[in-house]
């Protein structure tokens, strides 16, 4: 089988290792991928979010089932358009991506729904959404509607840099059309976890547990990020309360989006907060977490090519989707300055040994040197028996690797340890 993987970060990187692993799969192609995933498929230059350059090369090259992995490309409707083309695809169609390319779709579709969420208004209106702030409770939560780079959610802790956000997003358009429309929410607390979840629109499967680890620095400082690093499963995650999510949140989300004619098919992600009244939602993806996916993956037992099949084809409910009982640890080796300004171009050692656990992210060849090109360089997973084994072995295997300008947080998994030994 020809297979295209539309996308090119660490979680791109993971999908594609994952799939290689199916016997009847002869080629991949990454668009556009990057230098580090070049060893493992072919890369070629066409953007992810050129719908067109993809569906004409999916075309040319008979691909025979294609896999949309990031979230712009879903929102702009690619799988639409490679579905007209008679090429079968993993990701949801444009309508369905909504449910993360709108915020304000969102928190409505949970309000109609009644699946538990932070309470909230929505505006259009700058003036109104200030004159609302003055009555709100502080710390309050500012979110930019559309896609913003994981960047467009502000948690205010007073009412002035409530309304500088505001205005950056509304007056300044900080985030572009993205800010036309935003979202003023309750400040919620409790542990994050992720579930990333394949559903066919009738079954819904959640994988195993993660957590993230949103902030730049070590216990939780400085900014957010689209991940500095995750474990799974998440220790907090207990069987009751994911019997509880799969009746309040997981089922009623599948209903909710195929009585609004949206029936979502591929990987529905739950950020999901369990406060003291309970677990809500934080947020919907429409797609695959980056980094969760470099610790799901690396967990599952059964073949990611026959269950994103079973995903298209509608027959999820008599598929097996096993995970192991180990656990995993990804740390994030970034560019120093990152999510703000870093310098790139440097290169990159990876001993043979360490290169099966990384997953690179960011990088680009020149010639036959590994150059860091991005923010998120790469994320380096190990699997072991427990928790604390695969912390200690994922650090092992960074403090092999070099580059300039490397930096990683120190306490990936730490929080979930200690909830561990308690
Ligand atoms: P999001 O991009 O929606 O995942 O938000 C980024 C991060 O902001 C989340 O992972 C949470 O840590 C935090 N966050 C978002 N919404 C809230 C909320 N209502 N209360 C507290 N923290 C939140
Ligand atoms: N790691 C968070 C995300 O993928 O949105």
């Amino acid at each position: 089988m020809k297979l295209l993987v539309v996308g090119g970060g660490g979680r791109e990187h993971a999908i594609i290792r994952k799939l290689k692993e199916n016997p009847s799969v002869e080629t991949i192609y990454a668009l556009p991928g990057n230098g580090g995933i070049a060893k493992d498929a072919q890369c070629v230059p066409i953007s992810a979010t050129d719908i067109e350059g993809i569906t004409a090369f999916a075309k040319e090259h008979a691909i025979d089932y294609a896999v949309v992995a990031p979230d712009d490309p879903l929102v702009l409707g690619c799988v639409d358009e490679l579905e007209k083309a008679g090429i079968p695809c993993f990701g949801p169609e444009a309508k369905a991506a909504i449910i993360e390319g709108s915020k304000v779709f969102s928190k409505d579709l949970m309000k109609k729904y009644g699946i538990p969420t932070a309470a909230y208004e929505t505006f259009r209106d700058m003036d109104q959404a200030l004159a609302y702030l003055e009555t709100a409770p502080i710390p309050t939560v500012i979110k930019a509607d559309g896609l913003a780079l994981g960047k467009g959610v502000i948690i205010a802790q007073t009412l002035e840099e409530a309304k500088t956000a505001v205005k950056e997003m509304m007056q300044d358009k900080k985030f572009g059309k993205s800010g036309e429309q935003i979202v003023i929410e309750q400040f919620l607390t409790g542990p994050e976890v992720s579930v990333l979840s394949f559903t066919d629109g009738k079954t819904v499967v959640p994988m195993i547990s993660s957590m993230d680890h949103k902030r730049a620095g070590d216990h939780d400082t400085g900014l957010n990020t689209g991940g500095m690093g995750t474990i799974a499963p998440n220790p907090y995650y207990t069987e009751e309360i994911a019997k509880q999510c799969m009746e309040e949140i997981f089922l009623p989300t599948i209903h909710a989006m195929n009585q609004e004619g949206r029936t979502f098919k591929g990987c529905l992600y739950f950020g999901l907060m369990l406060t003291p009244d309970g677990p809500k939602v934080i947020e919907y993806n429409c797609r695959f977490g980056d980094p969760e996916t470099q610790v799901v993956l690396p967990l599952l037992e059964s073949d990611l090519l026959t269950v994103m099949r079973a995903v298209t084809n509608g027959t999820l409910a008599e598929t097996p989707v096993r995970f192991s009982h180990k656990h995993a640890c990804c740390v994030i080796m970034a560019s120093e300055g990152y999510p703000v300004s870093y310098e790139k171009g440097y290169e990159m050692q990876i001993p043979a040994e360490t290169e099966p656990y990384v997953y690179v992210a960011g990088a680009k060849l020149d010639g036959e040197k590994l150059l860091t090109n991005g923010g998120r360089v790469l994320g380096v997973t190990a699997v072991e028996d427990s928790l604390e084994e695969a912390i200690r072995s994922s650090y092992e295997k960074v403090g092999t690797i070099s580059f300039g300008n490397a930096y990683y947080r120190h306490d990936i998994g730490q929080r979930a340890l200690a909830a561990l030994k308690d």
